[in-house]
């Protein structure tokens, strides 16, 4: 099964991770699949076999989510053929995206806010200043080689310009204690750039990368965001969403 197809209580990762999105205003959804993701392009599609054996009885409320976010958003998708890093699945998503801006949401890191989304939140600092912004968080400096790290200086209270960033640094080396986590949005020279971006880190093409070459003009920005964020893709982080969600933001249908 596909990790973003992992139910967190209720619905799965990517469904969390397009609802953020579209409460940021964003309607035209891609996704970059592979072998054996097909899971997630049919999750955002109308299950005729089962509306139509639950039409009519008590549980045809459980239709309406999903209903509701297909009806508020078109869906496209393309498939990542060879797996060469973040960098290089976000330049394979560019016939989906053409000349605009656009976010990138990695579903495995869940994120729930009381207020904005972090798609929200950062579509904000886009609005006002047009250029690319990530998203980060502090983590314990033993974590940071997981992450991609940011150096920048705080322009107001949250908000970094950035001025370098590294992939996986080690943590005796690290920049910062700021990581970035899987919520970005980016101008779309990105695509430009992410074609002449060598392999990095682990040999794949980065996009931590690509964005330093954004970074060098001052065009990226970074949002220490307000909420809180979950690493699904770790065991942890997977059962302590699932407990926070079930306590906090579930609620039992009628
Ligand atoms: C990717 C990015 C990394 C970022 C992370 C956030 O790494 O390359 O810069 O900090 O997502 O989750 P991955 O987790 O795919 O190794």
């Amino acid at each position: 099964m596909p990790k973003e197809m992992l139910p967190i209580v209720n619905k799965p990762l990517v469904q969390y991770g397009v609802e953020e999105a579209l409460a940021a205003g964003m309607s035209n959804i891609g996704f970059v699949t592979g072998r054996g993701k097909r899971a997630i392009t049919d999750h955002f599609d109308i299950s005729y076999e089962l509306e139509h054996q639950i039409a009519g009885t008590n549980k045809e409320s459980y239709l309406q989510e999903i209903r509701g976010v297909l009806g508020q958003a078109t869906f496209m998708s393309t498939r990542q053929t060879e797996m060469k890093g973040l960098g290089h699945a976000i330049l394979t998503g560019e016939p989906l995206m053409g000349d605009e801006p656009f976010g990138v949401v990695l579903s495995d890191d869940l994120c729930i806010c009381d207020g904005d989304g972090v798609l929200t939140q950062m579509a904000k600092i886009y609005e006002k200043h047009g250029c690319s912004v990530v998203a980060v968080q502090q983590v314990p400096r033993q974590s940071l080689s997981a992450y991609g790290v940011i150096e920048g200086v705080e322009l107001s209270p949250g908000l970094y310009r950035v001025d370098s960033m590294v992939e996986k640094p080690d943590p005796q080396d690290a920049p910062s204690d700021l990581a970035i986590i899987g919520r970005y949005i980016l101008t779309p020279d990105i695509f430009d750039i992410l074609r002449t971006t060598a392999p990095g880190k682990s040999g794949e093409i980065q996009i931590t990368d690509a964005l330093l070459q954004q970074a060098k003009k001052g065009r990226v920005l970074a949002c220490q965001f307000k909420g809180r964020r979950f690493d699904c893709g770790s065991v942890p982080g997977f059962v302590e969403a699932t407990n926070f969600i079930y306590e906090h933001v579930y609620q039992t249908p009628e």
